[in-house]
């Protein structure tokens, strides 16, 4: 970054501006308006729930798929079969947040007529935060689940090589008068992004994320990818997990599926041919919505009042994190991290867009 670019450094930019700056990105990539500001919605989202690994730092990787046709700027999602309450959907190599949520409101459209639907995704590829996808389907009052499966990095008990990806899942569920209650995980012990980050900054991890060679724990975070593999949450549980991704996002779908994934962040990547599987499930077909929110907030309270373990004055629900940061966000900017602001300029410096992009700043 250059002198006026690290000045920005500790300086909030308004999610709207930051919003409006990814989508001109993105269309000066040759994305249609529409993919553009689709995408920039969910990187975006991401970073105001503080997933800043997520969020528009992905930018730089998404435009050099598109810059080598990994991913088509131009292509539409549609639906190669379908039935009743399910559908494969034929991601044609198009940006994969547009496809995400064009197969998400298929998903929420079916549950609507027949209670639940599922929706795959095949030609497809990296599709950011599960969880955007499943608080879609939440926020239209149903429950929504939403997962991918990824090219393979994770190691699986007893195995020393990676053996398959950390395949992220999310689900979110409706809450009367409140945000969702929302999980959105990579199977892994933690995604493999944080894993770059650390790498990027020089930093040693945690002797818990990632296996050497030869199986062995090692803090060494440039040790990824080459000979480091990362390692299942609580091994066997994590990796179970992530089987049934690749089954419902990749072998169901047509998708390529393990090691027949191509590595989105590569330099020079291919197209990745990931697949995704989007689950909506309409309450109201099978409860009354009224129950089902009384249900809901009982839930709620019934966690909250759990005796506080020593040095905690709360808990938290799943998503609930999010939320508090996302409002902090929204009322006074987001404070983006050094290592997102340097692919934002990245971005910008290429585009010709520095200056504007410094003007964002407050
Ligand atoms: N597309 C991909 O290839 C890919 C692959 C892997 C991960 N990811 C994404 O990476 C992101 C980060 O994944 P991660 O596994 O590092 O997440 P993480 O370990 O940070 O867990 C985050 C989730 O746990 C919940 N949580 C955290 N602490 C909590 C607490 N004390 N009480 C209740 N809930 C709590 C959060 O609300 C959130 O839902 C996710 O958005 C995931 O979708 C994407």
């Amino acid at each position: 970054m250059n002198e006026q670019q690290k000045a920005c450094v500790g300086k909030r930019i308004p999610i709207d501006a930051l919003h409006e700056f990814c989508t001109e990105v993105m269309v000066r990539h040759g994305l249609t308006p529409d993919h553009a500001r689709a995408t920039a919605d969910v990187l975006v989202t991401t970073d105001t729930w503080g997933v800043f690994t997520h969020g528009t730092r992905q930018i730089v990787p998404l435009m050099n798929n598109v810059d080598h046709k990994a991913i088509d700027a131009t292509a539409q999602p549609e639906i190669a079969s379908d039935g009743p309450s399910w559908a494969i959907v034929d991601g044609h190599g198009a940006m994969p947040p547009a496809s995400g949520v064009y197969a998400m409101d298929l998903a929420i459209e079916k549950a609507r007529r027949t209670g639940i639907a599922y929706v795959g995704v095949k030609h497809s590829n990296h599709f950011g935060a599960a969880g955007y996808y499943a608080v879609h389907a939440a926020r239209q009052g149903l429950i929504g689940l939403s997962m991918s499966n990824v090219d393979v990095c994770m190691t699986v008990p007893f195995a020393r090589a990676p053996s398959i990806g950390t395949n992220p899942i999310s689900y979110a569920v409706p809450v009367r008068g409140e945000n969702p209650v929302f999980l959105d995980i990579a199977t892994s012990v933690v995604a493999i992004s944080k894993v770059l980050t650390a790498k990027a900054a020089g930093t040693p991890i945690p002797d818990n994320w990632l296996v050497d060679e030869n199986g062995q724990p090692t803090t060494d975070a440039s040790s990824y990818p080459g000979t480091g593999s990362i390692v299942p949450m609580t091994a066997h549980k994590g990796y179970g997990i992530a089987f049934l991704i690749e089954v419902l996002s990749g072998i169901l779908t047509g998708a390529s599926f393990l090691s027949g994934i191509n590595r989105w962040i590569d330099p020079e990547p291919k197209p990745a041919d990931q697949g995704q599987a989007y689950i909506a499930v309409d309450v109201d077909a099978m409860m009354a919505p009224h129950v089902f929110a009384d249900r809901m907030k009982k839930a709620v309270a019934e966690i909250r009042s759990a005796p506080k373990a020593a040095g905690h004055d709360r808990v938290y629900l799943p998503g609930e994190m999010e939320w508090e940061r996302r409002d902090d966000a929204v009322a006074n900017g987001l404070l983006l991290p050094d290592y997102v602001l340097m692919n934002l300029f990245t971005v910008a410096d290429k585009n010709g867009l520095s200056d504007r992009l410094i003007g964002l700043f407050g």
